[in-house]
């Protein structure tokens, strides 16, 4: 039975919620632990076999700073042998040009470190003009936007969850 990390910053009220619901419709199938990005250190990670991140994104493309935070810890670990994935929080409508960009740095830097990407979405889902989430047609994980089109997330995040089971079990 795969082990689910579920990391996030656990002061930010939209992501608090967003990964909420996430971890409620994962527990129905895996073990989910939770952990605040705030207080993660490289051995928190160790138990995890899939890792799930959800980060806003702040200041046109910035990471939240608890996560900037830790990005020096985050550079340190391995995420070998583990599946990643991430949901991001953004505003395509007034960010544009920096929709989501937190998860694009993070996806970046865990699969650097090792770490296989599971969970991407189609980029068409979204409206944008630019995000360093975005790869090809798609983007590194789900999106939400909580300030155009919170009436969508309960039906984003169940579908985004049957379909990361599917890739925990491939
Ligand atoms: C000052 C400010 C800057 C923001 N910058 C971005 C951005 O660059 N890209 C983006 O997609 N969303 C941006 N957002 C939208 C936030 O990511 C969004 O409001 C999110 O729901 C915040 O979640 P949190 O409160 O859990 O951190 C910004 C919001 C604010 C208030």
């Amino acid at each position: 039975m795969p082990n689910i990390i579920l990391c996030y910053d656990f002061s930010a009220v939209h992501t608090s919620d967003a990964a909420d619901k996430i971890g409620t419709a994962l527990s129905f199938f895996y073990p989910v632990n939770v952990l605040d990005v705030f207080h993660a250190v490289p051995e928190s990670f160790l138990a995890g076999d899939v890792i799930v991140s959800v980060v806003s994104t702040w200041h046109e493309g910035q990471l939240p700073q608890a996560w900037n935070e830790s990005v020096p810890m985050l550079q340190t670990v391995s995420f070998s042998g583990k599946k990643v994935a991430f949901c991001g929080l953004g505003n395509g409508d007034e960010y544009p040009d920096f929709f989501c960009d937190a998860i694009g740095f993070l996806a970046d830097l865990f699969e650097k470190n090792g770490g296989t990407l599971i969970g991407k979405t189609p980029a068409e889902d979204y409206h944008f003009h630019h995000s360093v989430a975005k790869r090809g047609d798609e983007m590194v994980g789900l999106c939400l936007d909580y300030q155009k089109h919170r009436d969508k997330i309960d039906g984003q995040v169940k579908t985004w969850c049957d379909e990361l089971k599917k890739q925990i079990e491939s």
